[in-house]
């Protein structure tokens, strides 16, 4: 067998056999084939897609080309979720530590920022001395010790897919339900849950574009996760609007803090207390959904899991001073308003349009080796629904040149669609 083939094959159109991935899967991961003909086969997939026998072949494959853990000596109830990815998207800090607080062990593995969409190990990277790169043993322990952990895909969980979710963000292979599904999926196996609770974002700045495309995605990762008997259920989320106020990997952790204090961005509420209690309905299946919402609002109410937080980066080796005080957190040079240019009501955001922009501002990566700026970023004032007049501040641009922040000045102010009329936005569309 040889990459040249298996490329050939799906350039072609034709099923990949269960060897064929196995094979491309552990050569890759073991550094005999190289990023270039990774590449073309990823791009080959993208294209001509995959069956569902290829897709759980490959899910397989990655989430066994490291080690899988079996996390039963802690608990039989262990949760995780994922978000398949949007643009300030901090629901992952808030949502842990208050289930935590809930008794229900949380063991998650996320990844870095992907395309425009942001990524959980850049945000937690930003606290100074925190670590994201622990050993599995560290991993279980701090699960058993305070009921959570929070890693990037540094120790030896699915490294196929760190380097293919590398790759794909590089050649521009992000958006596809093989290649999500899979990846996803791969890791959650491989970190060792139970249940998990998926985030499946759908609009603008969504890989997602619409409901159908998000249905598909839903479908077939809780079609992965009954394969694998892993309780599934996937909660389909807007994502036509950034979430929450902030975009930006320190400036996310700031109102992560804030929202774990109990004040929370009205959208950012809807959708950590959706997935909470999905979270706890899977884990306490004896409990009811409404007690179990009550439960997650009455958790954010009193603050504890702001404090379960601060344990959370203090075992991980992060300064809790920048928790207890986030002013710590060093800002950019230069702060840019974003000023409104007419009377009405803020009609829409669109998320893709500040998703590039603050790429270009150094939140992301555009190359695999690319450095992040974690200062750099978007705080809105004003979101869909509000009312605004001529001259108010629409959002302030984080950056770290005159250049970049006119220029992301210019973009968000074109991000902005100001009506006559007061919209509403539905957060959570459906819970598949
Ligand atoms: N999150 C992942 O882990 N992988 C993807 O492909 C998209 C979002």
């Amino acid at each position: 067998m040889n990459i040249l083939d298996i490329i050939e094959n799906k350039k072609n159109k034709k099923e990949l056999s269960k060897e064929e991935i196995e094979y491309f899967v552990k050569k890759y991961t073991e550094g005999e084939i190289t990023d270039y003909q990774a590449a073309a086969l990823i791009m080959a997939i993208c294209i001509n897609g995959m069956t569902q026998d290829e897709i759980l072949t490959l899910t397989v494959a990655m989430a066994n080309s490291g080690d899988v853990l079996d996390l039963s000596d802690i608990s039989k109830n262990i949760v995780d979720k994922h978000s398949t990815g949007g643009i300030g998207d901090k629901i992952t800090l808030i949502v842990t530590p208050i289930v935590a607080t809930l008794g229900v062990p949380v063991a998650k593995m996320s990844g870095r920022g992907l395309g425009i969409t942001g990524g959980t190990v850049d945000k937690l990277e930003s606290i100074p001395g925190y670590n994201t790169n622990l050993s599995i043993e560290e991993f279980k322990k701090n699960i058993k010790d305070i009921g959570i952990s929070l890693i990037g895909q540094t120790v030896n969980l699915a490294p196929a897919d760190k380097k293919i979710y590398a790759l794909r963000d590089s050649i521009s292979c992000t958006k596809s339900i093989p290649l999500i599904a899979s990846s996803i999926m791969s890791k959650k196996i491989a970190a060792g849950a139970n249940s998990i609770v998926l985030d499946v974002t759908c609009g603008s700045g969504a890989f997602m574009k619409n409901k159908e495309e998000a249905t598909r995605l839903a479908k077939m990762m809780v079609l992965i996760g009954k394969w694998a008997k892993r309780k599934t259920v996937c909660v389909l989320t807007n994502m036509d609007e950034p979430l929450g106020y902030a975009v930006g990997n320190s400036l996310e952790i700031v109102e992560a803090v804030k929202a774990l204090k109990g004040d929370m961005a009205k959208d950012v509420k809807s959708v950590v207390v959706k997935l909470a209690t999905e979270m706890l309905n899977l884990a306490h299946k004896k409990s009811k959904p409404a007690d179990n919402r009550k439960k997650v609002l009455k958790v954010i109410e009193s603050g504890k899991a702001y404090e379960k937080f601060k344990e959370l980066v203090e075992k991980q080796g992060g300064d809790v001073s920048y928790i207890e005080d986030t002013e710590k957190f060093e800002k950019a040079p230069i702060i840019a308003p974003v000023l409104c240019e007419k009377n009405g009501y803020v009609k829409s955001l669109d998320a893709e349009k500040v998703g590039k922009a603050g790429l270009e501002l150094g939140i992301g990566r555009m190359k695999k080796e690319d450095s992040i700026d974690h200062r750099v970023g978007i705080v809105f004032e004003k979101k869909i629904g509000d009312k605004v007049k001529k001259g108010d501040i629409l959002a302030y641009v984080h950056a770290n040149s005159p250049e970049k922040a006119n220029e992301c000045v210019n973009s968000i102010l074109s991000s902005y669609k100001i009506g006559s009329k007061k919209v509403t936005k539905k957060n959570i569309l459906e819970v598949i």
